[in-house]
């Protein structure tokens, strides 16, 4: 094992000078970074036709069915702005070497499992089999345990992602995840100080990498397994491809192992070994105006700004009868429809009612939640999306570009179309410009209806250490932040 992480580290011995010499131009690129970039690939014709059952009534064309199909080729010309974006397929993935993934419990690509094989890789550990030690960083470099509770220390991370975490593949917008929300997603119940790894600088204290496990427990398919979820892998640019992530990835897993933990939870763009299901972004343009301004979305052949936003205006009101923001007296009840609705899919969490409350309560700018009362009191609906805005990286007029996610719902009573519908005006009226949504759930059933475009890029989703059978979107029910 020390041979291997010294080859892991290898690389690195220069990177301290490296971080040192080129932080000056990093700080200056940031600044100046109003750059023209090339305009991001267009988009494909390769639509469904929005139907599906439909084929037969296309044959008398109405002006009706024409306008339907320019909307679907406006859909799809919806560019991608997702952590989705693969940077290889399956079939390349499985030529690679990984070298570092090769040694993980994590099934190769390719390894087909059948339906009996739902369980961990290999076994839990003792805890005197378990490192005491973290790993070793090359000369330069440290270890700190992040503390999200303070303002300066929570500040520093927010600086390390808004300038190196996730872009799209065409580099023009970057995920800009807000001090609060960060506080929100790695403070959720059960956390702790040392799964909020960064790397530093040892002189200039700099953080220059990161890493986060917070506690969740999953159903798998029959099975509940108290995990992590794993998120915000971050490297600073200037560090990438020196074999960081693979260090920081064993430190996380052994101080979740510690804690008596062995499998995690987490999602990627790029294709790996262990996918365990394989999900799409789509998009609904909000402001449309702004999204072609910043070429997040095309305006297609025959196609004016005039139609292409009155194909997508919404109504100034919400029309689902006791639609409502969700109330704290709302929570036990909407807590057990979505403990209910969960049960049905094969990966999902398995929340208690104050993780339930801490996630999905109205956060301003974080998380927005409705609910539908019927005329007796009783809560019937509940859906909610969370506020996630990308930084665009080269417009001289546009700064941000304000986007919100489709998190978690439960219908008992009205169509799930009409409940996304009304969180699109909602969010329409709050100044949101695009609403995004995974293939996930029951989404399949309001996506193409409500004007969703499909994405270029898939999201996957792993669990380390654990095996079991490739599962298809509509039966994965987690969403991570
Ligand atoms: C993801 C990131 C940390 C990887 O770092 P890097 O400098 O590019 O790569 P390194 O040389 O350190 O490590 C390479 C190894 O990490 C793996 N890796 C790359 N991206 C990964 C990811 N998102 N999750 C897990 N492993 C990943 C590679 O496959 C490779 O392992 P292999 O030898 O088995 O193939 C870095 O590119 C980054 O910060 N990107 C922007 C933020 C981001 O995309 N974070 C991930 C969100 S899911």
């Amino acid at each position: 094992m020390a041979e291997q992480e010294q080859a892991e580290l290898k690389d690195t011995n220069q990177i301290e000078s490296d971080v040192d010499q080129t932080t000056k131009s990093t700080q200056k690129k940031t600044k100046d970074k109003v750059t023209p970039v090339a305009a991001s690939t267009a988009a494909t014709t390769d639509v469904p036709d929005g139907s599906g059952q439909n084929n037969n009534a296309r044959s008398t064309e109405s002006v009706q069915s024409l306008l339907k199909k320019i909307v679907l080729a406006e859909q799809a010309s919806v560019a991608n702005n997702s952590r989705s974006a693969p940077k290889s397929d399956e079939e390349a993935a499985s030529r690679q070497e990984w070298k570092f993934w090769h040694t993980q419990p994590v099934p190769s690509i390719g390894t087909r499992v059948t339906s009996e094989n739902n369980g961990p890789v290999e076994p839990n550990k003792l805890l005197e089999e378990l490192k005491a030690e973290p790993y070793k960083l090359p000369d330069g470099f440290i270890w700190d345990d992040v503390d999200i509770l303070e303002d300066e220390q929570l500040k520093e991370l927010y600086v390390l992602l808004n300038e190196n975490y996730v872009e799209d593949d065409d580099n023009m917008f970057r995920f800009d995840y807000s001090m609060p929300f960060l506080r929100w997603a790695l403070c959720a119940p059960g956390w702790i100080r040392k799964w909020h790894v960064a790397l530093r600088v040892t002189k200039s204290r700099k953080m220059v990498g990161f890493i986060s496990a917070v506690p969740i427990k999953m159903k798998v398919y029959d099975k509940e397994v108290q995990m992590v979820e794993i998120n915000f892998l971050c490297v600073h640019k200037k560090l990438r491809l020196k074999r960081m992530a693979p260090v920081l990835i064993k430190e996380i897993t052994r101080r979740v192992n510690l804690e008596g933990i062995f499998q995690a939870v987490y999602t990627a763009g790029v294709v790996l070994p262990g996918i365990v299901g394989k999900c799409r972004y789509w998009h609904r343009s909000l402001n449309v105006k702004k999204l072609i301004a910043v070429k997040f979305s095309y305006l297609g052949r025959n196609m004016t700004l005039q139609r292409m936003q009155k194909l997508y205006r919404l109504p100034e009101e919400t029309h689902v009868k006791g639609f409502r923001v969700m109330r704290e007296s709302d929570v036990p009840q909407a807590f057990a429809l979505l403990t209910q609705y969960l049960k049905q899919f094969d990966l999902s969490p398995v929340f208690t009612q104050e993780e339930f409350e801490y996630l999905c309560q109205n956060r301003s700018n974080i998380v927005s939640s409705f609910v539908v009362e019927q005329e007796d009191g009783e809560i019937t609906d509940f859906i909610s999306y969370y506020h996630l805005s990308s930084t665009i990286m080269s417009h001289p007029q546009y700064k941000t570009l304000n986007a919100c996610y489709m998190y978690y719902y439960a219908a008992s009573r009205t169509p799930l179309p009409d409940l996304v519908n009304d969180c699109l005006i909602h969010a329409h009226n709050n100044d949101v410009d695009v609403f995004n949504a995974l293939d996930v759930m029951d989404n399949k059933e309001f996506l193409e209806k409500l004007k969703f475009g499909v994405g270029d890029g898939n999201l996957q989703y792993y669990i380390y250490n654990w095996k079991c059978p490739q599962m298809n979107p509509e039966k994965v029910a987690l969403l991570l932040q």
